[in-house]
């Protein structure tokens, strides 16, 4: 990816993260995807009083990707609001891992966006479990065998 395109969706995960609704951790993210077909998506953290019932800025940006009809991850771009990079957390890269190949790229900045760590999916969740590794839905209908 160019460092224009690159510019360009880490600009739409900064902007995306001002919509946060994060009262409780004060911790704003932002997320946008730039899918197979070339179109952007974003979306934002969304927490709840609740605190377990709270969505990642990841989980809304594929969200947003698959309500549009796109549902391939070429790369995605968080952003946080700390001087630390944001990582996506566990489960993130697990919900990613839906949509993306392990050579798909997870690009993560600080909250300026002066820091970057750019690494693969699959560096950042080795040995991962997808759809791939389910049998064909023909062959589903018999447990162990
Ligand atoms: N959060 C994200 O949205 N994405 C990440 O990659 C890390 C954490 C959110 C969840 C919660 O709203 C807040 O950041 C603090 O954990």
């Amino acid at each position: 990816m160019s460092d224009a395109a690159l510019d360009a969706l880490f600009d739409a995960a900064r902007a995306i993260r001002e919509r946060a609704y994060a009262p409780y951790s004060r911790y704003k993210v932002g997320a946008a995807i730039r899918a197979t077909d070339g179109r952007i998506f974003s979306g934002c953290n969304v927490e709840n009083a609740a605190y377990p019932v709270g969505t990642c800025a990841e989980a809304a940006a594929i969200a947003a990707m698959i309500a549009a009809g796109a549902n391939r991850i070429a790369v995605i771009a968080v952003i946080g609001s700390t001087d630390d990079v944001c990582t996506p957390c566990g489960g993130c890269r697990q919900r990613i891992r839906e949509f993306a190949a392990p050579d798909a790229l997870v690009a993560m900045a600080d909250a300026r966006c002066e820091t970057r760590i750019v690494r693969t999916l699959d560096a950042l969740l080795p040995l991962s479990f997808g759809p791939d590794h389910l049998p064909a839905p023909q062959d589903r209908g018999t447990p162990h065998g």
